[in-house]
């Protein structure tokens, strides 16, 4: 049963490929790989010099889906870490003919081997797993050295939009952008009055039905 389904995943997958990029397996140990750097070149990877945006931990991609329906002449690139995800994701995106869009099949960590350093305009974060155990702080996508990270992948004024239900990862993230030198906003209240425009996530519907609170915030790159 388990083959079958993994030879179903293939074949969807493969009906994809114009859509979905897997990061290479060559070198296991991460910190062995983002040394030996296989940067995009996105201009030739979209075809055009439109700005760039990341999401990472995309899920089903309805979130950036939707970005780049809405922003044709901005490029989107979207990182998730599960294959039998990322193929819904990449589905959608064929179904609705986007041209602006591309999958990343990766974990963050593998990222500084890929991303050029000052090439996104913005990155998402939307509702990224919190890890509350301290023991397991490392693994959270708002840790000092993911951050150090997106600050090297961003240009100058480029943000972080971050999305999460969970109100302690939401301020541990707040201070750990403020402690890397970003200029940090809490626009929980602007979303949710229709001040900053919002497409809404999957993750995100969930929580709302549930009338449960979004908590957001942007961090701005300032000048190096
Ligand atoms: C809770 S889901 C949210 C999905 C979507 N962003 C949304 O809001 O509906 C978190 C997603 O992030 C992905 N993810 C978690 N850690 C990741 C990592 N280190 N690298 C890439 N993706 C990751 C998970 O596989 C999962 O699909």
């Amino acid at each position: 049963m388990r083959i079958r389904r993994k030879k179903h995943l293939e074949e969807r997958l493969s009906l994809v490929n114009n859509y979905v990029l897997v990061a290479d397996r060559d070198i296991p140990n991460v910190n062995e790989a983002i040394k030996d750097k296989k940067y995009f070149d996105f201009v030739s990877l979209f075809g055009n010099e439109n700005p760039v945006e990341i999401e990472i931990g995309c899920g089903k991609g309805g979130f950036i889906v939707q970005k780049a329906l809405n922003n044709p002449n901005v490029n989107y690139f979207a990182v998730e870490l599960l294959s039998n995800i990322i193929v819904m994701a990449a589905e959608n995106a064929k179904e609705k003919k986007l041209s602006n869009v591309k999958f990343f099949n990766s974990s963050a960590e593998y990222l500084p081997r890929y991303i050029p350093n000052n090439s996104i305009n913005n990155l998402y974060l939307n509702f990224s797993p919190p890890f509350p155990p301290t023991s397991y702080e490392s693994h959270r996508l708002t840790c000092d050295r993911r951050i150090v990270e997106y600050k090297k992948y961003l240009k100058t004024g480029g943000c972080v939009y971050q999305k999460t239900d969970d109100k302690p990862f939401f301020e541990y993230s707040f201070d750990k952008f403020v402690e890397n030198g970003f200029e940090v906003y809490d626009v929980s209240n602007k979303i949710d009055n229709g001040e900053i425009e919002n497409v809404v996530t999957e993750y995100e519907k969930k929580f709302r039905d549930k009338g449960m609170p979004i908590y957001a915030l942007i961090a701005i790159k300032k000048e190096d």
